[in-house]
């Protein structure tokens, strides 16, 4: 094991050559937010863009969950820049998620309340219009329920699926109307499933819930 040395705002920090700033940062006791990381994913998913970062010499923001680190590396995780694009990444995804933490599973848990905290931001915000979503909630599977209406597309389950899993689950579409869902949108009871869980244990918001739940109404997210 190769370690190089880097600096992440003027700390020095060790790692393994080739680990991301992520987790060198994590690793270290340096918080970047994050949401869509998964560490054993290579190539990572890098789409929701909570973890930008500054590296001296970059003139762009790059993600810390893609970006490996290389020797004498000095990266900044909390300039006015950084924080300023992060924030309006976050409300872009909550944009596009309804708010019910009441009804929903993951009240509590929810990687989106966290964040909120983390950013000093209110969940329902207003700076950009909410898009509604009417998509059927699949409650076919005996295990679980895929509400695919409180996706955010963090593709953590695709990738435990495919990891893990028979690789039911695949993102479809493209742009605005990308969804997570099985080869040509069949219910999950007749698509491959094997039931192993892991898209519903990594699942940070409450798309994916254990059959026990009850299912959220959709008129109650409009
Ligand atoms: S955690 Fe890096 S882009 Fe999502």
């Amino acid at each position: 094991m190769r370690l190089v040395t880097l600096t992440i705002n003027d700390i020095e920090v060790k790692a393994e050559r080739g680990t991301k700033v992520l987790w060198a940062a994590l690793d270290n006791g340096i918080y970047i937010p994050h949401l869509c990381a998964i560490r054993e994913a290579n190539p990572p998913h890098a789409g929701c863009r909570l973890c930008l970062v500054e590296i001296e010499g970059r003139p762009q923001l790059v993600t810390a969950c893609s970006e490996p680190i290389v020797d004498r590396m000095k990266v900044k995780t909390e300039t006015p820049r950084v924080r300023r694009v992060r924030h309006t990444a976050f409300q872009l995804i909550l944009s596009n998620h309804p708010i019910i933490c009441s009804e929903c599973f993951r009240n509590g848990t929810c990687q989106l309340q966290e964040l909120a905290v983390y950013f000093r931001v209110k969940l329902k915000q207003r700076r950009f219009q909410i898009l509604p979503r009417n998509y059927p909630v699949d409650d076919t599977h005996p295990l679980f329920i895929y509400n695919p209406n409180l996706c955010i597309l963090c593709g953590k389950c695709v990738w435990m699926c495919h990891e893990r899993g028979d690789g039911t689950l695949n993102f479809a579409f493209r742009g605005m109307e990308t969804i997570v869902s099985t080869f040509g949108g069949i219910p999950l009871k007749d698509a491959n499933c094997v039931g192993c869980g892991w898209c519903v244990a990594t699942c940070p918001v409450g798309a994916l819930v254990p059959r026990t739940t009850k299912i959220v109404s959709l008129e109650r997210m409009a």
